[in-house]
């Protein structure tokens, strides 16, 4: 480790680290060596330095989208635990390492609306924009107003306009590049304590408004909570139904032009009466299909393969892959891949992984 690391301010090393104790799937091996910068100004210290000396660095921040290999892993993790917050009437800037949630659940408190759809979501505020997290119909991208990114190439500390960010359905410019470290985040949000327009008709069937009506943010919140919790997609150490990355794959936006084939292979597997009920929603350049219920019509149904097995889908959630306890990155990658294969073979669609891989790979 670079001596110059002891000299940073507010960074703190934490001796005998493991991935798997860093992360929702809890997998994952020793890296060389922990960091936890508690301010903007050490994290980026600690990676400039990093940079500078050549050594391999993870940035971590609540670990919830990762499948990390095991055993001794060549990289130094810098993980963001900077925890300032700051509320004004109609906004909040938050530290990068500030767990979502609570962040959530604070401004709705406060009687702030906005964020409420994202409840429950594991994981950091900082990486809400690099891949544009969104939930029952909302995503970061509607509310960021500004983001801190220290720039690894130019080594500048600076603020960006979510426009330079390349936001899109669960991407921006800074997922899977190693180009900036997201420092803190500032989100508009609403005095009156309305939620955000209800655009998913299963939570506005659930909280009985219309479509693209307003309502109360705490009640959205409550609600948001219970349906996910129902899928199982709310972290409890207690539940190895939710010791999972959130959802695996990414939902597959199918050509036009492929549609009519798919929806074929489709009612040739399921029946024309299931075909007709396939969840499909327009999107830029085509249709965007359920990743999770292809995956179930596909064959594999939720909890596959067994009881038993060290990895499984979720037992609630097919779109999730859950660590029963034991599983290792190779059992989380064979399930991947099998699911992934198989939607492919029976429809004729290429499932894309959401995680970040570290040292391993689909
Ligand atoms: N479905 C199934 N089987 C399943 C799961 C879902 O048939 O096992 C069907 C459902 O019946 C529904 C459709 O698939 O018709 C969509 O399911 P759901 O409402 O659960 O949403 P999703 O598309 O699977 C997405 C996000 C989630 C987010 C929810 C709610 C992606 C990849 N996932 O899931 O985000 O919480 O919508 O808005 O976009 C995440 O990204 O990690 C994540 C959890």
């Amino acid at each position: 480790m670079p001596a110059a690391l002891a000299e940073v301010p507010d960074l703190v090393v934490v001796p005998d680290s493991s991935l798997a104790d860093l992360t929702t799937l809890r997998i994952g091996g020793r890296p060389r060596a922990l960091v936890e910068g508690r301010t903007a100004e050490a994290v980026a210290a600690a990676v400039r330095i990093l940079d500078d000396a050549g050594v391999p660095v993870l940035v971590l921040g609540g670990g919830s989208n990762l499948v990390v290999a095991e055993g001794g892993l060549d990289l130094v993790v810098v993980a963001v635990r900077n925890h300032d917050v700051t509320f004004g009437e109609d906004m909040v800037c938050s530290g990068a390492g500030v767990t979502w949630d609570d962040l959530v659940a604070e401004s709705v408190e406060r009687g702030l609306g906005g964020l409420e759809c994202l409840s429950g979501i594991p994981g950091s505020v900082g990486a809400t924009p690099v891949q544009n997290v969104g939930a029952y119909g909302v995503e970061v991208a509607q509310l960021l107003v500004r983001v801190r990114l220290y720039d690894r190439a130019s080594r500048e500390d600076r603020w960006v306009d979510p426009v330079e960010l390349g936001l899109d359905y669960r991407t921006s410019v800074l997922k899977n590049t190693d180009r900036a470290v997201v420092l803190e985040v500032e989100f508009r949000l609403d005095p009156d304590g309305l939620s955000e327009p209800i655009r998913y008709a299963e939570l506005a069937a659930r909280l009985d408004v219309e479509p693209g009506e307003r309502t109360d943010a705490a009640q959205v919140r409550e609600t948001v909570l219970a349906l996910r919790r129902g899928k199982g997609m709310v972290l409890d150490g207690e539940d190895h139904d939710t010791w999972s990355a959130g959802s695996f794959f990414t939902n597959p936006v199918v050509p036009s032009e492929e549609i009519d084939a798919v929806r074929e292979r489709v009612e040739a597997r399921v029946g024309a009466a299931q075909a007709g009920r396939m969840p499909r929603f327009d999107a830029d350049g085509g249709v965007k299909l359920s990743a999770g219920w292809l995956i179930e019509r596909a064959g594999f149904a939720k909890g596959h393969p067994a009881p038993d097995a060290p990895a499984r889908l979720s037992t609630k959630h097919a779109l999730a892959i859950t660590n029963r306890g034991s599983a290792t990155a190779d059992d989380v990658i064979a399930l991947a891949r099998e699911v992934r294969d198989g939607v492919r073979e029976a429809f004729g669609v290429e499932l894309r992984p959401e995680p970040v891989w570290v040292g391993c790979a689909i």
